[in-house]
């Protein structure tokens, strides 16, 4: 169990691996997450979306960035190697129904969770619409498997080396002003481009679905660290998200709870930096 068996790198820092994990890959559904353990016995605990998975196989598959001390140690094992530790399918699945015309929006490596949802609106019979976007075209992923499903693929990049130069927020508004308007928007990024992508749709009365990515520590609604307001209440979104009307979430309050262990992180990040830095400077001389 938890073997892994295939490992691919999709960009710079981004690994997508399939794991050996039976009754995960059968119950699993889109929208649900895994949490996971790399480090044996003090090792923190982080959240990853099931981006996809094969129940003959017996399979799951995750798709990270490599971007702190765990995503580093997890990028680091190699197929036949086991995660110590997996735990899911957690959180609730997406309400897949069929609306008419969908637009999805990823940013960044947003893309990977939106992946199963896009698959799952299409397949239900829905117009799909996606739109990806990365700060440069090496960071873009899952082009061909978004293509695939996409009745309409718009790409942007910041810095304009692929697709369209821009935010996602400007084709999102576009698709907004057409008549007839799109039925859901669902988005998944970093908490500011969903911000600001739930500010764009707001208007026009699109309703707007948002993924969460706060902290997680146990994943079972008790400790606490997922804690977010929506609307008038508190929610956890281990457990009852993570996908949240966008229109509700208070996402200034959700980003100043992100940043609660920022120090730290950047230390291990620092750190783990410098390690490749010296084993580059010992293999040069
Ligand atoms: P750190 O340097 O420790 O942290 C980097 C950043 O990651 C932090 O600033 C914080 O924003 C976030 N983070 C840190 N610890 C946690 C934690 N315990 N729980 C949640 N976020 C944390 N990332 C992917 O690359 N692919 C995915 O499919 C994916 N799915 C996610 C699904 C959910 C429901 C959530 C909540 C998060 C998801 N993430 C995903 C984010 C992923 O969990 C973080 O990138 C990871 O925890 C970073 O850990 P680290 O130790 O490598 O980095
Ligand atoms: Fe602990 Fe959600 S992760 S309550
Ligand atoms: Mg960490």
């Amino acid at each position: 169990m938890n073997k892994i068996i295939k490992k691919e790198r999709l960009a710079d820092e981004v690994y997508r691996m399939w794991i050996e994990s039976p009754l995960i890959a059968n119950e699993r559904k889109p929208g649900q997450f895994i949490i996971l353990q790399v480090d044996d016995d003090f090792g923190e605990r982080i959240p990853l979306t099931i981006a996809d998975a094969d129940p003959v196989a017996g399979t799951i598959t995750i798709v990270f960035q490599s971007v702190g001390r765990t995503t580093h140690l997890l990028a680091e094992l190699e197929p036949g190697d086991k995660i110590p530790d997996l735990l899911g399918p957690l959180g609730q699945p997406t309400h897949i129904r069929q609306v008419g015309h969908v637009v999805c929006v990823g940013g960044g490596i947003g893309v990977a969770p939106l992946y199963p949802i896009a698959q799952a609106m299409k397949a239900a019979g829905n117009k799909v619409s996606i739109i990806m976007g990365a700060r440069n075209r090496s960071l873009l992923i899952m082009e061909p498997e978004m293509r695939e499903i996409a009745d309409e693929l718009i790409i942007m990049t910041d810095d304009g080396s692929y697709g369209c130069k821009g935010l996602v927020t400007a084709p999102l508004q576009e698709l907004c002003e057409q008549s007839p308007k799109p039925d859901l928007a669902v988005i998944i990024g970093p908490p500011i481009m969903m911000k600001f992508a739930s500010e764009t749709t707001r208007p026009y009365g699109v309703s707007t679905v948002v993924s969460l990515n706060t902290i997680m520590i146990d994943g079972t609604g008790m400790c606490g660290g997922c804690r977010v307001t929506v609307g008038d209440e508190t929610k956890f979104v281990c457990v009852d998200g993570p996908e949240f009307d966008g229109h509700l979430v208070d996402f200034d309050n959700m980003i100043k709870r992100l940043g609660a262990y920022k120090v730290s992180e950047d230390k291990h990040h620092q750190a783990h930096h410098c390690q490749l830095d010296d084993a580059a400077a010992e293999l040069k001389g």
